[in-house]
């Protein structure tokens, strides 16, 4: 489990990384902020300063069916020629097809932004990080700039969707600073989003298009309140709260087709 939080008034910062057996690791993320004068704690040290802090430690989060899911994607990998990276792509979009994953939540993450009336800015991203993936992987949302960028004075910006990817290009802190330059959340997060397409060579994550076989999401809000959601692909939503109340609305896609993850 990774988390990161970031308060823009005070300049606080605080996460965790490759936590385990604690099931709210943003609350643990806080603590770190709040708590010591680090910003990331990461592995056992992390899970050992949750304990201290009396977070309940959990030898196993796994639901019933996520076990299950586990299982049947172990059984399959094992079984497969190909190399790891190419096996887990082709053995997930078959469970995807069979409707065994549900393709909206291979990743399980969560960014939220604030901005309150004094226009104070905050944000926290939190995941149980991407299915199937090596012991101590670690993605994007405990990393700053990455997953996660909060400026006090411009804005917030955070992701969802393929870790590497973002991870690579550290998009948070670029969306953060176009913004700074005057661009509006929806066309920052479109220019982060472009230069994410542009950094993805690596033929395993193209699709017969040539296009990213992955997807990612941002979401961005400024000074001024003004948000955003961007999606690499046409489908996904976002959550927004102002004085009109809650609503789900459709990020912006990049790219115009979703044929072939
Ligand atoms: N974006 C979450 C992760 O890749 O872990």
């Amino acid at each position: 489990l990774d988390a990161s939080v970031m308060h823009g008034p005070t300049r606080r910062a605080g996460a965790v990384a490759a936590l385990e057996g604690v099931c709210t690791p943003s609350l643990v993320a806080r603590a770190v902020m709040e708590k010591t004068p680090h910003h990331l704690l990461v592995g056992r040290g992390a899970q050992d300063f949750a304990r201290a802090q009396g977070f309940e430690i959990d030898t196993d989060l796994n639901s019933e069916h996520s076990r299950k899911t586990w299982l049947e994607w172990k059984r399959r990998m094992a079984a497969a020629p190909e190399d790891r990276t190419a096996a887990n792509q082709r053995v997930t979009n078959e469970m995807v097809a069979e409707g065994l994953i549900d393709p909206q939540h291979i990743y399980g993450t969560i960014n939220c932004n604030g901005i309150n009336a004094r226009g104070e800015i905050c944000g926290v991203t939190t995941t149980s990080g991407t299915a199937w993936k090596l012991p101590g992987r670690v993605g994007d949302s405990s990393i700053f700039g990455a997953g996660l960028y909060v400026d006090g004075e411009v804005g917030a910006a955070g992701s969802t969707g393929r870790g590497e990817s973002n991870l690579f290009s550290v998009s948070s802190f670029l969306i953060v600073e176009n913004m700074r330059r005057g661009m509006h959340p929806k066309d920052a997060a479109l220019e982060a989003m472009r230069r994410v397409q542009q950094n993805t060579v690596d033929t395993s994550l193209l699709n017969a298009r040539g296009l990213p076989n992955f997807g990612l999401n941002f979401y961005a809000l400024n000074a001024r309140g003004e948000y955003a959601g961007v999606s690499m692909y046409p489908g996904a939503h976002f959550a927004v709260c102002t004085e009109n109340g809650a609503e789900t609305l459709p990020s912006e896609p990049l790219l115009d087709d979703w044929h072939d993850l």
